[in-house]
């Protein structure tokens, strides 16, 4: 059964005698033509069966076959502008097919079916051309990001998944029992990557990561992945250079390598295209500034209630999707109170009210992909901080230490796998991004 065609590369096999392996998508009858939709995976193309060509059983058997009949078709590559597929422009002359299943009642037809129902048959969903695009669009972001910080000299490295430490707050651990002790699914594996640095310098750990995030959002997974690099003698601007080139390079490339994917997801590419560095860079002093600004100039009663705002608070998603829109690119925003964020951050000096974090802000309104800083580097400094977060000092000992023995400045930051799929695919929910996602009322399948 091996066959080294694929249909994405069918521009490259016309006037020859190929065989897919695949299933079926639909077909259509006119006269003694039926042309068949075919995907096999890479691509998605049509194959036509001509009655005289093909004999009057094989081209019954092909017209009786229901949506999602598994079949291998052989036939000669045509150029047809008229072709529908993905890439669109080809089609294949059948010459002989063998049926491995008839299937039919395929419960995903066509038609519209609800989010819910389409989500209980996720296992089949992700056969339909966009769920397709979309996994394809992920895993080229994969691709970008590991070979972006391979070829910077960063280390790839592992950090645990049990851990009895809390980082990014207590309210979203996922507990688990760990033989007679308590403990948590990583929700960043950061607090490691520090550890890691000190032997490694640049570092980057990029897995699952776990939140219990209680509440039903378009931003919001149980399970998501983070890749996260961390690096030695690095400040909050050293930092913010870096992530640009990061995220300008991740979309480039997705650009440049999904182009069809994204055209069959109707992204409209030019908001991708000005994602290019650098990125604008506006305090969290300014970002309330124009947040309240915003909020003035609206006559809309729900919209005043949603924006309200003051300085302090957390930004909500309609904060940042309302900020995020008056930009044409990703925008830093820096400096946030260090009550909103994680305890480990530097403070900013001559204001202990403010912190050396930044988070990166995806433009269309999708709001926050990147959460990050420059990290303390006094071991007083921190041990105060856990005692004020009452988080279990014994815990954090390993981690007081680093400070201990050679401590430099250092920064790193997190983005999520997930929510950068959603914004460049251009997505309305965070959940189509994932296989299999896992949210607060979603354990299955
Ligand atoms: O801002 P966060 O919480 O930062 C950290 O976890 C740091 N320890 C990272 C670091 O500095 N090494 O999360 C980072 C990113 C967010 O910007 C977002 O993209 C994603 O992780 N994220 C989520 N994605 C999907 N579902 C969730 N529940 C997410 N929580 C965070
Ligand atoms: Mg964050």
């Amino acid at each position: 059964m091996t066959s080294d065609f694929t249909i994405e590369r069918i521009a490259d096999h016309v006037g020859e005698r190929v065989t897919v392996r695949g299933w079926l998508q639909d077909s259509t009858p006119k006269g003694k033509l039926l042309f068949l939709r075919l995907r096999d995976g890479t691509g998605m193309t049509q194959a036509v069966a001509y009655r005289p060509e093909v004999g009057e059983a094989l081209f019954d058997q092909l017209k009786a076959l229901g949506q999602e009949s598994s079949l291998i078709v052989s036939g000669v590559v045509k150029a047809n502008d008229r072709a529908p597929g993905v890439p669109k422009g080809y089609e294949i002359a059948i010459e002989t097919a063998e049926v491995l299943q008839e299937t039919h009642d395929y419960p995903i037809t066509p038609k519209e079916h609800g989010i819910e129902f389409l989500m209980d048959n996720r296992h089949l969903w992700l056969r339909s051309s966009k769920q397709w695009a979309i996994m394809r669009v992920r895993a080229t972001v994969k691709r970008a990001i590991i070979d972006f910080l391979d070829g910077r000299g960063f280390v790839n490295i592992d950090t645990p998944i049990i851990t009895p430490n809390a980082a990014e707050g207590t309210s979203t651990l996922f507990e688990v029992g760990y033989f007679d002790e308590k403990a948590y699914l990583a929700q960043t594996g950061q607090l490691y990557n520090e550890a890691n640095i000190m032997a490694l310098s640049k570092v980057y750990c990029f897995g699952p990561t776990f939140r219990a995030e209680k509440s039903k959002t378009r931003r919001h997974l149980a399970e998501f992945w983070m890749v996260e690099p961390e690096v030695a003698f690095c400040d909050l601007e050293d930092l913010m250079a870096l992530e640009e080139e990061f995220v300008s390079t991740i979309v480039g490339r997705t650009l440049e390598e999904r182009a069809n994917e994204l055209a069959l997801l109707e992204r409209d590419t030019t908001a991708l295209r000005n994602v290019v560095a650098p990125f604008p860079r506006i305090s969290y002093d300014e970002a309330v500034q124009r947040i309240q600004a915003i909020r003035a100039a609206t006559d809309d009663p729900v919209q005043k209630e949603l924006l309200a705002l003051e300085w302090g608070d957390d930004f909500g998603s309609p904060h940042e999707t309302e900020l995020t829109q008056q930009f044409d690119r990703p925008v830093f925003v820096y400096g946030y109170p260090s009550a909103v964020k994680a305890f480990y951050m530097e403070p900013w000096p001559g204001r202990p009210e403010v912190c050396k974090s930044v988070d990166l802000l995806a433009p269309e309104g999708y709001g926050e992909i990147i959460g990050g800083s420059e990290r303390m580097s006094d071991p007083d400094v921190l041990l105060a901080a856990i005692r004020r977060h009452e988080l279990p000092e014994a815990n954090y000992q390993w981690y007081v230490d680093l400070r201990r023995y050679g401590s430099v400045p250092h920064s790193g930051f997190g983005l999520g796998l997930e929510r950068t799929v959603a914004w460049i695919c251009g997505l309305d929910h965070i959940r189509m991004t994932s296989p299999f996602p896992r949210t607060l009322n979603r354990l299955t399948p």
